[in-house]
């Protein structure tokens, strides 16, 4: 075997897990190919938090299942799906080798090994659902060239909304000590990464040897990081300490992504949610207090089991109040072994359609407002985070407003710098403008040198 595939469905959790499969299957001596066509090793990292996510892994599944067909490639299933459907996956594609759950990500070069050499199907969901759990650490070279990075500091949930699957996918909450994290972020800092942003699934209630504010602040202190994110957080953890981060620490940028999912007191606490509106808009003001112009975006499900025409008015009023820079926006979804999934019946199911027309208003007015928020950037000069050139207009450099405003600009910045840039045009997703005279390329640490005599018993 030379070459792997991966292709990735979910979160950002997903995508640093595949990362880390990456440099598990390099460590085997397999190098990436961009194709499912030239790999001799397909792995599929699922997502199962709404939309039939079965579905839609078999079907991917079954165009690989022709390359194995071809050229005899092996087939690994990992991520959500895989941890919660293993016995479905190995029953409906008996052609795959191995199914690996989100934390069996170390043991991915055995199990595939295995499975070749014995041919047989190899399984591995057990998580270590405990603080043992040992995050693996990621290689800074596959960063090199990168302005931004992922860093994970929390792993699993331990809250039980009533509609989420996380809980029951990823385990309960464990937190990856401070020291780790620092470590990575240097690591990081040193191959040139500029932007760090630190994910789990409810990264502010990180417990992993200070508060989530204190690590922030820390993160923002390494040298080298120009810019800190964060995502995802539960609108119950943000903290006092959390909203002083942000007033005093302006390497924490200011862009906050506070799921509300929706608008309405009773639909809160059917969601088993615990907090109120009321709550929400005043830790939110809080926040808006400490830091002037944060750009807040959210996350909404629409038709949740009971929802009434009237109660979704509210949601859209809310959004409307709270002129939320953008949304991630999904109708109900029922997800196995969750509460809300099981009574959906008795709650009052909201028909497909309807759901489906007051997701598309609740979008048409979020567009609205994220045009409108966009087009109040014209004729200011913003500073840019350069990442390179622009995807789709390559003559135009690409970067990212400390809001997360994506700038496509004239200008000959130099990926990692930071530039700013009059803005000249807004469309509904993006701003456009050309680069002005400030450009600043901070220097990039470097290594610590060995204190003497430490040299030979390395
Ligand atoms: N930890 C984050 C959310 C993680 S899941 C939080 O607590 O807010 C990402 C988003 O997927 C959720 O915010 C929710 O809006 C959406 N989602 C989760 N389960 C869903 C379901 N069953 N149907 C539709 N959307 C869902
Ligand atoms: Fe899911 Fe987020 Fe709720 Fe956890 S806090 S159960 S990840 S929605
Ligand atoms: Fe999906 Fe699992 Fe992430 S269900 S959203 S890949 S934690």
């Amino acid at each position: 075997m030379k070459r792997y595939f991966i292709h990735t469905f979910g979160c950002q959790m997903n995508a640093s897990d595949s990362s880390r499969i990456g440099e598990a299957l390099g460590r085997m001596g397999l190098s990436f190919t961009p194709t499912a066509e030239s790999a001799d090793l397909i792995v599929l990292n699922t997502c199962s938090i709404r939309e039939k996510p079965e579905e839609k892994m078999l079907s991917a599944l079954g165009r690989y299942r022709a390359v194995k067909v071809a050229r005899g490639a092996m087939i690994a299933v990992g991520g959500c799906v895989a941890q919660q459907e293993k016995e479905r996956i190995l029953k409906k594609a008996p052609y795959v080798d191995v199914v690996f759950g989100p934390d069996a990500i170390g043991r991915l070069p055995e199990l595939v090994e295995r499975a070749r050499r014995d041919h047989v199907r190899t399984v591995e969901t057990a998580w270590v659902d405990s603080d043992e759990y040992v995050f693996p650490r990621a290689d800074p070279e596959a960063a090199r060239g990168k302005v931004t990075g992922l860093v994970t500091v929390m792993k699993g949930c331990d809250n039980v909304c009533s509609f989420c699957v996380v809980p029951h996918t990823r385990g309960r909450e464990v937190s990856r000590p401070v020291g780790e994290v620092l470590a990575e972020v240097a690591d990081l800092a040193r191959v040139g990464v500029r932007e760090v942003t630190l994910i789990g699934q409810n990264v502010n209630s990180y417990r992993g040897g200070c508060t989530f504010a204190s690590l922030l602040r820390q993160v923002a202190r390494e040298p080298g990081v120009e810019r800190v994110r964060f995502t995802t957080s539960h609108p119950h953890d943000l903290s006092d300490d959390l909203v002083e981060a942000f007033r005093v620490e302006p390497k924490i940028a200011p862009h906050f992504q506070l799921p509300i999912q929706c608008g309405v007191d009773r639909l809160l606490s059917k969601m088993r949610r615990d907090y109120t509106v009321a709550e929400y808009l005043e830790r939110l003001a809080a926040l808006r207090r400490a830091r002037p112009g944060i750009a807040v975006t959210t996350d909404i499900i629409v038709g949740f089991p009971g929802e009434t025409d009237e109660e979704f008015d509210q949601t859209v009023d809310l959004t409307r109040r709270v002129r939320f820079e953008n949304q991630y926006s999904f109708v109900f979804s029922p997800r196995p072994k969750t509460a809300a999934g099981a009574h959906e019946a008795e709650w009052g199911p909201v028909p497909h359609a309807v759901k489906v027309s007051r997701l598309d208003r609740l979008i048409e007015v979020q567009r609205a407002i994220t045009a409108e928020i966009l087009r109040e950037s014209v004729g200011t000069e913003v500073e840019v985070l350069v990442e390179g050139p622009s995807r789709f207009e390559p003559t135009r450099r690409f970067g990212r407003t400390p809001e997360n405003r994506v700038v496509n600009f004239d200008g000959d910045a130099p990926a990692g710098a930071l530039a700013w840039v009059k803005i000249e045009h807004a469309s509904s997703s993006a701003l456009r403008g050309v680069q002005g005279e400030r450009v600043s390329l901070p220097p990039i640490p470097v290594a610590d040198p060995l204190p003497e005599g430490d040299a030979c018993s390395a």
